[in-house]
């Protein structure tokens, strides 16, 4: 009997939560396809999704989406705060149910990343210049995150209350657009990451200083839109584990903020991803390189009911069974590779002999693995 692909239930702060077939994630990745410029998913998308949805996966993360213009990415990022925007993700989220997958969203705000350059070939590197379709950048400070990234504003009081009901905006409108899993993008140098690290964050105010108050940006927007979220579906999070810096964020850090928003905001899955703060750092890169830091909050949280998920080069379907055996994580989140086959669930259930005509398999497609 399979782990990776044996139930698994994310629990909600009421009801009975979520029960996904397997727990093979799709982790969240940016396509930079949006139409023009105004953040609405296009039919790149309902493919792209669609196809891991049919591919095996359980629970399909659909991008890092702006909550606000300003917050998303890249001008062709999606964003989820106006009609037209929350429309075009309800066709995502009925593409992947037709599918049996689960939907998830990935909500987030950039800060200081915000307004580059797609990450695609032929791009540009940097931020986009206002005159060609960028925006000023807000922050924790006004110094720029990376070399070659323009300077932000410095956030007030009131652009924080802006983003605060803007998370809180987009969870609504992802409740009605129909998703079944929230994510907040506490991750990879954006701008909560912004605020949670010493290194970007030197602010004097009650947002700066103390991690107390340099998680207090990330708890707001968490109790907002538990506020939003509908307290049957579950909410989660993407932490950076650590900054891959002395003087950075640490896993203990991260720990100690999970356990808070999981015991006063109800959040129930923890994805354990790392870095994207500080350019240069010395990080690990290898198969599974993430995973001691997963096993870490799997550990720190055991007497919660909260899933931890790892992701991180991990492509091979015995390393991802061997992950979640050994009870280094709950469910694995799954990037490049599902790029390079978005049918990645299915063919590890094969190759794990977990796959039946009925399970796993997208039914029209059985007579590839049965004759
Ligand atoms: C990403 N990643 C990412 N992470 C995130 O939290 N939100 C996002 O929108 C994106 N976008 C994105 C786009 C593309 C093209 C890639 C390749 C990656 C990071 C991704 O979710 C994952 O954490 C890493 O890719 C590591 O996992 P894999 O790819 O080694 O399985």
């Amino acid at each position: 009997m399979s782990k990776l692909f044996s139930p698994i239930t994310l629990s909600a702060a009421e009801g009975t939560g979520l029960t996904l077939r397997n727990r093979a994630f799709v982790a969240p990745m940016c396509q930079y396809s949006a139409d023009g410029e105004d953040g609405v998913a296009t039919s790149w998308h309902l493919q792209h999704y669609g196809s891991f949805a049919a591919g095996g996966f359980s629970l399909v993360v659909v991008e890092a989406t702006g909550v606000l213009p300003e917050g998303r990415i890249s001008p062709r990022c999606l964003g989820i705060y106006d009609e037209p925007t929350e429309a075009a993700h309800a066709r995502i989220v009925e593409m992947a149910h037709g599918l049996g997958a689960a939907a998830g969203l990935q909500i987030g705000h950039a800060g200081g990343k915000g307004s580059t350059y797609p990450t695609l070939p032929g791009f540009d590197a940097g931020t986009v210049p206002v005159s060609e379709g960028g925006w000023a950048t807000f922050g924790p400070t006004d110094k720029a995150v990376f070399p070659g990234l323009a300077d932000p504003i410095a956030l007030d009081r009131e652009g924080i209350e802006r983003v605060i009901e803007g998370f809180a905006d987009a969870a609504r409108r992802a409740d009605r657009a129909g998703y079944d899993v929230l994510q907040i993008h506490a991750a990879h140098g954006y701008l909560i990451h912004q605020f949670l690290s010493p290194l970007t964050n030197t602010r004097t105010d009650e947002y700066g200083g103390s991690e107390e108050n340099r998680t207090r940006l990330l708890r707001e927007v968490t109790a907002a839109v538990r506020e939003a979220w509908p307290a049957h579906k579950p909410l989660g999070i993407r932490v950076s584990a650590t900054d891959w810096d002395e003087a950075g964020w640490t896993v203990q850090a991260t720990a100690t903020i999970v356990r808070t928003l999981a015991e006063d905001h109800g959040i129930t899955w923890v994805d354990v991803s790392s870095g994207g703060l500080v350019a240069g750092s010395k990080i690990p890169v290898g198969p599974g390189y993430q995973v001691p830091l997963a096993l870490e909050l799997t550990q720190a949280l055991a007497d919660l009911d909260v899933a931890v998920s790892a992701v991180g080069l991990v492509a091979n379907p015995d390393q991802a069974e061997t992950i979640l055996v050994t009870g280094q994580a709950h469910a694995i989140s799954i990037g490049r590779a599902a790029l390079g086959n978005p049918h990645w669930a299915s063919a590890a259930a094969v190759a794990l002999r977990a796959a039946t005509p009925d399970a796993h398999i997208q039914p029209q497609y059985w007579r590839a693995h049965w004759s």
